[in-house]
Formats: structure tokens, C-alpha cells, sequence
């Protein structure tokens, strides 16, 4: 073996080591780091000086010990055993990690990604002789009920397939040869590495032009995210960003999930871990886990691995998308992630910009969500992937101007606004209908089209929001000069507005039924309180009493619509007859 470059420790500042002697290494070289042998990154050079984030603990390493540079980049393993995974920020499962150190993970312990004694069915998809380039499928194994995973040539590699074999394999067992024009051989393995911090290519970005279905009514109707899209959810302590990141993980309808908890309570991560085993999808009705893959940095945790945890989940997340699959990726909280870039940063002694965070903030932040998309991957043929990604951000005192907040409104085109206080008057999600946004709107107009079930839900949607705005100004009125002033129609407006809100925007995350809302649904929803409106402004019209209308048994039934099953759609839509059958009933009683 050859001799590693080595160095020495001259300085320990919590997780960045410095080391000097280290002429010839490279940027984010990754380096084992004293006796203990702790894995860090390079992360600064300066003639033969490297400053080091350590991603263990660092107590105990002092001046003189060894660093030794693995001269190769901090990569994850992509292949089949990703899914179903619990992993740390650097990749390695979290489960064998404790069973080989128990609770108090030793450290320096080199923990394979990927079960190198697992043996899995390996389908070839392409026979000796063909010729393939990088992001071609040669094969599939079927990983879980809800992956058939694809196994690809990896970046680099272009020639003719020999002795392919069908058959059970190891990640790393040699499953066929790829024979270069010039004659030279490259094994392939089911397993491939990428390094974390350079995005995966792929051929070419396509326009977001698809929904990202979540089950969550506001968010769905009135704020909708792309298929490759990217989403922020900043708000104060305790206003539901973990719950909606649980939620988006639990019900989007994408192939795959990958959830990043970045810094945040470890009890958060164990909901996670005992939940999501015993949730199944609505639309398999297999478990949630097996789509899932799981990166736990709780803040407990080394700082320097929750910087880098958002780069594994991200590279794990484009290797899916490279397959052709729609692909989501939550991470909570970002603001977490950026605050442990402003300690490295600190102990790096760069000069601080704005609240002590680096400079360079606002370019990881943009680097990050700029991953996301909606692409044509590599190979032929050609395939398409989506990896949309939702942050979440917790600003201290929920303040906006916060750094952070800022950053990540520049560059994402979804934004959910949670308020205290909505989620004071527990209305969840506590997402503001006023102050969101949604730039994807434009592209998503087809979705809310469905000639073949009767929806045309985009001209719903503009009713909607236009009552919900004409209320802040009512409610304005109202409490300017009482409520008598306003006229029968503006309180038929305030009714409407008030039902839009509890019966249809209120969205109770722990109800069985209620937690998630197909399209369909909620078109259903949304028509019979705007049938409720518009057949309710006739009968004002023709003289009936606004405090009759309001008084309508039917309302309870518009009231409970959301919690009638998918599978009894017809009752939704059958609340309209009723609203007719009493109105009309209002309309013949004479009036005194
Ligand atoms: N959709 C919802 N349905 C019902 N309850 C909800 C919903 N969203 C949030 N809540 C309630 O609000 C509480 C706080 O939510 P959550 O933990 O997600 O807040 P957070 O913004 O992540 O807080 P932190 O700032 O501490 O991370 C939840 O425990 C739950 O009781
Ligand atoms: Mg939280």
C-alpha cells in the first residue's frame, strides 16, 4: 500500500482541527484525524497549513498527532440499501453504528453505508455486446414492494457491455465489464460513490410544469409546489414547521422520500423513526418506509456532520432522481444547518457578515436549492426525474429579516407563512393565506383540470381567495363602524370566508381522514361552500334572511365534508342537493 500524506495537529477549536505538513492536499479532502482516528473534511488550505472539520467530537486531540489524508473526497454509497436507511450526516446507518458502540457511539468507527453481505437479485436490462454511456440502466433489483431500483453506469464510463450475469449479488460484487473504445476494462458494481458537494449532472432542466400532490388543503389549492420544485416554511417556535415537513414526508406523492432532520430535537427524529415504520402510503397502501431514507443530525450531535448531513441527503435524493424517479426531500430546519456553518466559520476566524453568519451563506443556501429540479437525466433512453426540496426555517423570534429567512426567499418559489398567531387560535396549518406564495401557480394551471372527472378547480381557487381577501377588508369595516353596517352580501362574504377557513383551510394532521386530501376531494370540498355562496346570494336576492341562511342544517354537513372518506366522494358532492333542497324550503316560508 502506498504511504498516505500525513501531517500533524497544531490547534483544536472545537470541531475544526488545524494541521500543518499537509503540501499536496486538496480542498475537502477527507482525513482521519489523531489516534481516535476521527473522520473530518478539508475544508481551508494555506501552503501546507489545512484547517479540518471534524465531524466527531474532537475532546481529547491535542497538538502533535497524526492527520492522514484518504485523498479522496467525502462521497456517499448509491445502490440498493439506501432505502429503508437511517443514517447519519456522514452517511453511515445510525443502527449498525449502535449495535457495533452501543449508545455512546465510539469514534473514528468506519461503518460501510451500504451492507456489504446482503445479497440482491440482479436483473440485467442489457446483454454482452451493447453499447452504453453514463446513466444507461444495465439492470434492476427489486428493493422494496415500492422500489425497482436501477442500477446505472455511473459518470465516466462509456463502451460495450461483457459478461453481464443475471443473479444474487453484493453491492460490490462485479456484476458485468465495460470495455472502453481504446480496450480498456472497468468493472461494474451495483454500488457507485459521488461526492457529496458537486451536484449529480444530468442533460438538460425542464420547465416545473407538474404539481407536487401533498394532501394538505392549503397548500394544494392555494400554494402549490412543482414536481422539482423548492418550498421554504419559515415561522416561529412551535407554529407546525416539523409538522408540516412529517406531513409533506408522510403524503407527497413522490416515488421517493428523503427526510433530513438537521439539528433539531432528537425526540422529533424518534416520532419519525416510530411513526413512518407504521404508516402505510394511501395509494400502495405499503409502508411509507419503504420509499423512504432517513438522515438523523439531532442537535445532540457533531456540528460539522450537520453541515454536511444536507449535502448527503441531497446527493442521495439527485442518485433517485437519476433513475426517473420523483423524488422529495424535507430538511428541517435549515436555519440549523446555516447556524453550524457560522460556528466552523468562527472557528475558521473568516470575517463574519451579517448576524456572525459567513459571507458565503447566501450561496450555499442558493447551491443547495438549486439541485432541485425537474430534469432529463443521463443515458439513453432518456428518462425524466424530479427532486423538489422543502426547507424549513426557524428564524429567532420567527423575525423574517433574519438571514437565513432571506437568503432562501431569494432563491425558492414556494412560500408558507406561518403566523403564531393562527396557530394561537389553533388553526392548522398555521399557514397564512394572505402572505404566502406560490410562483408556481402559472405553470400548474392543467392540474386543476380534469375533463375525464368533471374538475375545474383554477376558477374555484380565484373565488376563494378573492373572498378570503375581501374578508380582511371587511373584518376591517366591521371594526371601524360595528357589524350592522354591512350589507346582507358582505355578511353572506364574512360567512363564506369564515367557512372557507375552518371547514376547508383548518386541516387536522392527527384525524385519520382528515390528515390527507386527494385533488379530487378537495375540488368537491371547495365547490360546496362556493355552491353554498353563490346559491345563497339568490335567495338574499329574492328576499331571504341572512340569519335564516346561516342557521341551514346543511352547513354542518359542509362543516364534517372533510372528514367523509375518499372512497364516499359522492356524499361530498351530494351536500349540494341538500343546500338546494333547503334554501329552497327558506324561499317558501312567507315572511311576517
Ligand atoms: N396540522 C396540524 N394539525 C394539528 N396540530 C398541529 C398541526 N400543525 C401543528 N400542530 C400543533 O402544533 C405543535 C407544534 O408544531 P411543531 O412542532 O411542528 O412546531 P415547530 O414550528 O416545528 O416548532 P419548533 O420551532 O419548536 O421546531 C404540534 O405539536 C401540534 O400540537
Ligand atoms: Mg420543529
Amino acid at each position: 500500500m502506498t504511504e498516505k500524506r500525513q501531517g500533524k495537529v497544531v490547534k483544536v477549536a472545537g470541531p475544526v482541527v488545524q494541521a500543518e505538513g499537509m503540501t499536496g492536499a486538496r480542498m475537502y479532502d477527507v482525513v482521519r484525524v489523531g489516534k481516535a482516528n476521527l473522520i473530518g473534511e478539508i475544508v481551508e488550505l494555506d501552503g501546507d497549513f489545512a484547517s479540518i472539520q471534524v465531524y466527531e467530537e474532537t475532546s481529547g486531540v491535542g497538538p502533535g498527532e497524526l492527520v492522514v489524508d484518504t485523498e479522496e473526497q467525502l462521497s456517499v454509497e448509491l445502490g440498493p440499501g439506501l432505502i429503508e436507511s437511517i443514517y447519519d450526516g456522514i452517511q453511515r446507518p445510525l443502527e449498525d453504528l449502535y449495535n457495533a458502540e452501543g449508545a455512546f457511539m465510539g469514534r473514528g468507527t468506519e461503518m460501510p453505508s451500504l451492507n456489504r453481505d446482503k445479497k440482491w437479485h440482479f436483473k440485467p436490462t442489457v446483454k454482452d455486446g451493447d453499447k452504453v454511456q453514463p446513466g444507461n440502466i444495465i439492470g434492476e433489483v427489486q428493493e422494496t414492494t415500492l422500489l425497482t431500483h436501477k442500477i446505472m453506469v455511473p459518470v465516466g464510463i462509456n463502451g460495450t457491455i461483457k459478461n453481464i450475469k443475471e443473479g444474487d449479488f453484493t453491492v460490490v460484487d462485479v456484476i458485468g465489464v465495460v470495455v472502453a473504445n481504446g480496450g480498456k476494462e472497468t468493472n461494474l458494481q451495483m454500488m457507485q460513490k459521488w461526492p457529496v458537494r458537486t451536484p449529480r449532472p444530468s442533460s438538460r432542466r425542464l420547465s416545473p410544469d407538474k404539481i407536487l400532490v401533498t394532501g394538505q388543503r392549503v397548500i394544494d389549492t392555494f400554494f402549490p409546489i412543482a414536481k422539482g420544485g423548492t418550498a421554504c416554511v419559515p415561522g416561529p417556535f412551535g407554529t407546525g414547521k416539523t409538522v408540516v415537513q412529517h406531513q409533506l414526508a408522510k403524503w407527497v406523492d413522490a416515488d421517493i422520500v428523503v427526510y433530513v432532520g438537521c439539528g433539531e430535537r432528537g425526540n422529533e427524529m424518534t416520532d419519525v423513526l416510530t411513526e413512518f415504520p407504521e404508516l402505510k402510503d394511501p395509494r400502495s397502501g405499503e409502508p411509507l418506509m419503504k420509499r423512504s431514507v432517513l438522515i438523523a443530525n439531532t442537535s445532540n450531535m457533531p456540528v460539522a456532520a450537520r453541515e454536511a448531513s444536507v449535502y448527503t441527503g441531497i446527493t442521495i435524493a439527485e442518485y433517485f432522481r437519476d433513475m426517473g424517479c420523483s423524488v422529495a426531500l424535507m430538511a428541517d430546519s435549515t436555519s440549523r444547518w446555516a447556524e453550524a456553518m457560522r460556528e466552523i466559520s468562527t472557528r475558521l476566524e473568516e470575517m463574519p457578515a451579517e448576524e456572525g453568519y459567513p459571507a458565503y451563506l447566501g450561496a450555499r443556501i442558493a447551491s443547495f436549492y438549486e439541485r432541485s429540479g425537474r430534469v432529463e437525466t443521463l443515458g439513453s433512453p432518456k428518462r425524466e426525474g424530479t427532486l423538489s426540496i422543502i426547507g424549513a426555517v426557524s428564524p429567532p423570534g420567527g423575525d423574517l429579516s433574519d438571514s437565513v429567512v432571506q437568503a432562501t426567499l431569494h432563491v425558492v418559489k414556494v412560500f408558507w407563512s406561518l403566523q403564531a398567531r393562527l396557530a394561537q387560535q389553533r388553526h392548522f396549518p398555521a399557514i397564512d393565506w394572505l402572505t404566502s406564495y406560490s410562483f408556481y401557480k402559472q405553470y400548474l394551471k392543467d392540474c386543476f383540470e380534469d375533463k375525464d372527472k368533471g374538475i375545474a378547480m383554477d376558477q374555484q381557487i380565484v373565488d376563494a381567495m378573492t373572498l378570503l381577501e375581501r374578508e380582511s377588508n371587511l373584518l376591517e369595516i366591521v371594526r371601524l363602524v360595528g357589524a350592522e353596517a354591512l350589507s346582507p352580501e358582505d355578511r353572506l362574504s364574512l360567512e363564506t370566508s369564515k367557512s372557507i377557513r375552518e371547514d376547508y383551510l383548518h386541516q387536522n394532521a392527527f384525524h385519520a381522514v382528515d390528515t390527507f386530501t386527494e385533488l379530487d376531494k378537495q375540488y368537491e370540498m371547495l365547490k360546496d361552500i362556493l355552491y353554498f355562496h353563490q346559491k345563497s346570494l339568490e335567495a338574499i336576492k329574492t328576499g331571504a334572511d341572512t340569519a335564516d341562511i346561516f342557521k341551514l342544517a346543511v352547513r354542518e354537513d359542509i362543516a364534517r365534508a372533510k372528514y367523509i372518506p375518499q372512497e364516499e366522494l359522492a356524499k361530498i358532492s351530494d351536500i349540494r342537493n341538500k343546500i338546494d333542497e333547503q334554501l329552497k324550503g327558506l324561499q317558501t316560508t312567507p315572511t311576517a
